[in-house]
């Protein structure tokens, strides 16, 4: 009898033992249309609906939301050759409420499943600070990335990247598909709520890692949009876990994955199309309308058609009676700038020869104009004196020239110049809502809301740090103010006039003093050496955050100045009370606390106490910590070395003598860590 029950025992034994195995070799592919009954590993947000939708962020600011299947996947990582696996899923970004998008998922194969210690917005809940670009993660990733992180050297616009242990792509490419029915590529928008799909197949005999991307409706495209040489041997464990990450940062979209197939030795299967689960439809908009009243769309182009038929026809009349209007100086040095250089002709045709109807604004530097190149192309044209000679105007040239390289979402992009006798031309992209100042000073209501606003700033932040660190050469821009910030359609803020301070240094222009800049965004060491720095443009950045929270410009007459202000709130405990009334209230509370706080420290006296623009980016985007906290022992530093450094009883007046303290305080950074 015992040995009847010991040999039954034996048998079942056997046969669980002999299940796990089949299960464990199962285990190297897998296909889920839909995660009804799937057991997968989750972390953060994310989340599985009844209906199989798997959910990896919601619209929430910063999260992060992880999802992998449950158990390690075996690579044969002996040799490259026996190296493969193709994966095939479909997924879904559905923009929120106020259509932002932000900030990408990504498909990972990585040694572990715990990211809790990776950072949301930009690093996509892959990377740290700390760890992004180490050897050591072993990380392969495919990002579908929907914000342009300058930092990361991203392509301007939604993307698809192949990144190893890093989140600077190994090589990336604008989201596309190719349509092998018209036989050219076609471009794919990611946050529309609506399904796309995607091919990662990697075969070590080739040492190919191909990527495709494809609307639901299509079929697999023929061709891929990456493929990239790699040797994945060099990179993959031998067990590894395979799953997905996703984040959200100040803007944020929710994040799906329907269904996903894993092959390890074969081709992914198709998922079947009819069982996945759908998404939600997007949320109705609650953007606040710019517009009162509406014109009908069709009198509006009879209007604008008739306008400028009439004005083209006189133009076209002025043109042919006064044609030595168009006289310009053209030089033999100037020949390799050719493709830069834009006939005076054809700005006076597009700006229907500098009316002062088509003038849209008069700064330092000159008048701007608006014209029209072709029927779409906008362009804006700033016309500035010079009186300086052959020498100075040729290095000025070629400055303009070398600013004319410089790309950045943030930048308005200079086009290319034109010259004649007292005279020198910049041709600029048109922006259609104007400068900055105009709008956050206007009495439409509703004004820029708070997303707008936070929007602007880390815009104009990003273009900065561009502009200081991540361009070929440091430029400084030197006159950052609300003025010199341009707004296009869909009210992203971009830097303009920047590397125009230097025309000062060629003489180019008569100059009644050496100082650049504008009063009230002046850094107190500038106004004492008149030397421009990185930390001088950073000052001139804090003034302008706090004026963008405020809606106050930074000096005005029988007031206090804005600085001052702001700091006497914090020491009351109420610095919200220094929000814009425009606001009505309505602002995230930390997020105004981080714009003013910050804000004070940019624009403090001592240039060593001010961040980098490095920092002030990290800290917007809240990839670093500012501590926003209810802290007394922050507002004491501050005040401590705020007082040192102006040494005075009215700060903003004589800060120039006196900020020379000899006692300087160390970095932001030493200030917020002593005060914890
Ligand atoms: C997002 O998910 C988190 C965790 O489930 C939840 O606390 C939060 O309210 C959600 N946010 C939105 C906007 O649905
Ligand atoms: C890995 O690949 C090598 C070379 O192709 C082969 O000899 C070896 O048996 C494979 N190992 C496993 C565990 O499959
Ligand atoms: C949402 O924003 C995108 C660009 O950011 C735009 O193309 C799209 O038309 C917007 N959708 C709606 C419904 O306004
Ligand atoms: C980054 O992540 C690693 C583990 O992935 C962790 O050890 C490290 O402390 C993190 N660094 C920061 C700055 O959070
Ligand atoms: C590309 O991948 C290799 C590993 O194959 C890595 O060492 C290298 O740093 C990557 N290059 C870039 C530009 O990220
Ligand atoms: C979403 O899909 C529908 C149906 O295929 C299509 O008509 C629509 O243009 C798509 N929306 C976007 C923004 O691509
Ligand atoms: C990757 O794409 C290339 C070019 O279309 C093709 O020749 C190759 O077979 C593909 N490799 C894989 C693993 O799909
Ligand atoms: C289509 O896209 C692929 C991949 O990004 C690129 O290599 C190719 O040059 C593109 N073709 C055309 C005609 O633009
Ligand atoms: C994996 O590939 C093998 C061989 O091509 C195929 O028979 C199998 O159906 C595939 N499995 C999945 C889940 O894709």
């Amino acid at each position: 009898m015992a040995a009847a029950l010991r040999s039954l025992y034996f048998w079942i034994l056997f046969i669980l033992s002999f299940s796990t195995l089949a299960l464990a070799q199962d285990q190297n592919q897998f296909i889920y249309n839909g995660f009804h009954e799937a057991k997968l590993h989750l972390g953060g947000i994310a989340t599985i609906h009844p209906n199989g939708l798997l959910q990896l962020t919601n619209t929430s600011e910063r999260q992060k939301g992880y999802a992998f299947y449950p158990s390690p996947i075996k690579f044969n990582t002996s040799s490259s050759q026996s190296l493969l696996f193709s994966t095939y899923f479909v997924f879904g970004m559905v923009p929120g409420s106020l259509n932002f998008s932000g900030h990408g998922m990504t498909f990972v194969i990585s040694p572990s499943m715990d990211f809790s210690e990776a950072t949301a917005t930009a690093y996509l809940g892959l990377f740290n600070t700390s760890n992004n670009g180490l050897l050591t993660n072993h990380v392969l990733a495919v990002e579908l990335d929907t914000v342009v992180s300058p930092e990361f050297k991203d392509l301007d616009g939604e993307h698809v990247g192949i990144d190893v242990n890093s989140l600077i792509s190994n090589e990336s490419a604008l989201a596309t598909y190719f349509s092998d029915s018209e036989g050219k590529n076609k471009s794919l928008k990611l946050v529309t709520g609506n399904q796309t799909q995607i091919w990662i197949d990697y075969n070590g005999a080739e040492k190919l890692l191909n990527v495709t991307l494809a609307p639901i409706s299509v079929p697999k495209p023929s061709r891929p949009l990456l493929s990239t040489v790699i040797d994945l041997s060099q990179i993959l464990l031998e067990s590894m876990y395979v799953g997905f990450t996703a984040s959200t940062g100040t803007i944020a979209n929710d994040h799906y994955v329907l269904g996903w197939s894993f092959n390890r030795s074969g081709k992914a299967d198709n998922l079947d199309v009819s069982k996945l689960p759908s998404l939600p439809p997007p949320p109705p908009l609650s953007i606040p309308s710019k517009k009162g009243r509406q014109i009908p769309d069709s009198m509006i182009i009879v209007l604008v058609v008739a306008l400028s038929v009439v004005l083209l026809t006189i133009g076209g009349a002025v043109c042919i009676v006064r044609k030595k209007k168009y006289e310009e100086i053209y030089e033999g040095w100037e020949r390799e700038y050719g493709p830069q250089r834009i006939s005076y002709k054809n700005l006076y045709k597009a700006t229907k020869g500098f009316k002062d109807k088509e003038l849209i604004g008069e700064g330092g530097f000159g008048k701007v104009y608006r014209g029209v190149l072709s029927s779409s192309d906008q362009i804006a044209v700033k016309r500035v004196c010079h009186n300086s000679g052959q020498q100075a105007m040729k290095q000025f040239v070629a400055e303009v020239v070398s600013m004319g390289r410089l790309r950045h979402r943030n930048l308005v992009q200079l086009r290319g110049y034109c010259r004649r006798k007292g005279e020198l031309l910049l041709v600029y992209d048109y922006m259609p809502n104007g400068s900055l100042d105009k709008v956050l000073y206007s009495n439409i209501r509703p004004n820029l809301n708070w997303f707008q606003r936070i929007r602007i700033l880390r815009g104009v932040a990003s273009g900065l740090l561009y502009l200081h660190e991540d361009w070929e050469q440091i430029v400084l821009h030197r006159d950052i103010k609300p003025g010199n910030i341009l707004l296009d359609a869909d009210l992203n803020g971009k830097l303009g006039d920047f590397g125009l301070a230097r025309l000062y240094d060629h003489g180019s222009i008569p100059q009644t003093t050496n100082l650049v800049g504008t009063v009230g965004y002046l850094a107190p060491e500038f106004l004492r050496t008149g030397k421009a720095t990185t930390s001088t443009d950073v000052f001139a950045f804090g003034v302008f955050m706090l004026e963008v929270a405020c809606g106050r410009k930074p000096i005005e007459p029988a007031k206090v100045d804005l600085v001052d202000w702001v700091i006497d709130c914090w020491n009351k405990r109420a610095i919200l009370d220094a929000s814009d009334p425009r606001l009505e209230g309505l602002y995230v509370e930390e997020q105004l606390e981080l714009v003013l706080k910050l804000g004070l420290f940019c624009s403090h006296p001592n240039p060593d106490t001010r961040p980098s623009m490095r920092q002030v980016m990290q800290y917007l985007d809240g990839d670093a910590k500012f501590d926003v906290s209810p802290n007394s022992n922050l507002l004491d530093a501050f005040r401590a070395s705020y007082n040192e450094a102006s040494n005075t009883v009215m700060p903003f007046a004589s800060l120039f003598e006196n900020s020379s303290s000899s006692h300087t305080m160390s970095t932001i950074d030493s200030i917020l860590n002593g005060g914890r």
